[in-house]
């Protein structure tokens, strides 16, 4: 048994209902190839979260849904012999909480190929605070870096920068040694943003 947030929408209805159910294992939607079943202990709540509970944006694929689209926890069953009970594993993204059962639930039973392993060095409740939306900035960061940007080349703008994406961005490029000018529209935000790194902010309407 776990509990899992399940939304659930007949074709007349435009907003999900969401509501806290429990379920049988045997619920669990199985996938194609070998798969996992995780015990989640942390997921984030994305943006994308957001709109398949609110049903702002079509999101979700099918009802019903367990959103989430990403999560941390340990193997319970494993069908691929790269992950055994007890392992520490992290998945994000994959159409995870929005055309498979997502981590917004106490198990998730997804695709072996979804998987990694949770590096040493961080906790499972780290890797959901960096979250999806974190991991996103980082790999942007990784293409920049990739393409040649360094910290003597002058001053790196993060648009967006009190957002989820771009809030990381700032922090991890100031950590970097980067000199960050962060752009937002809400210029109520100029301590917090400070505070991550940001050498100076400007308003989104300079831009
Ligand atoms: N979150 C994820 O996991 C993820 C993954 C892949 C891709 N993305 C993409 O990354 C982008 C940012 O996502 P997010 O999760 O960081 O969203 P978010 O938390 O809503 O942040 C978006 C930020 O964009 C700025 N913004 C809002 N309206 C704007 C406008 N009209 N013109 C210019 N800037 C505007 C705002 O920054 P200020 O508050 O500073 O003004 C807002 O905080 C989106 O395009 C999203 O689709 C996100």
């Amino acid at each position: 048994m776990f509990r899992a947030i399940v939304l659930t929408k007949s074709d007349d209805e435009k907003i999900p209902q969401a509501r806290l159910q429990t379920l049988e294992d045997s619920a669990l939607p199985v996938t194609e190839g070998p798969d996992v079943l995780v015990k989640v202990d942390y997921s984030t709540l994305n943006y994308k979260d957001g709109l398949a509970m609110t049903g702002r944006s079509p999101v979700v694929r099918k009802y019903p849904m367990v959103p989430g689209i990403d999560f941390a926890g340990k193997v319970l069953e494993s069908a691929d012999p790269l992950f055994k009970p007890g392992d520490e594993v992290i998945l994000n993204g994959w159409g995870v909480g929005e055309s498979h059962w997502g981590g917004l639930a106490e198990k998730a039973r997804v695709k072996a190929d979804w998987l990694i392993h949770k590096p040493q060095g961080i906790t499972s409740r780290q890797a959901m605070a960096i979250g999806t939306a974190g991991y996103t900035a980082m790999l942007c960061i990784q293409a920049l870096e990739r393409h040649g940007l360094s910290p003597n080349q002058g001053e790196v703008l993060v648009t967006g920068a009190a957002g989820g994406v771009g809030s990381v961005a700032v922090a991890v490029l100031a950590n970097k040694g980067f000199k960050v000018v962060a752009s937002t529209g809400r210029l109520s935000e100029e301590s917090y943003l400070k505070n991550l790194g940001a050498q100076s902010v400007i308003d989104r309407a300079e831009l």
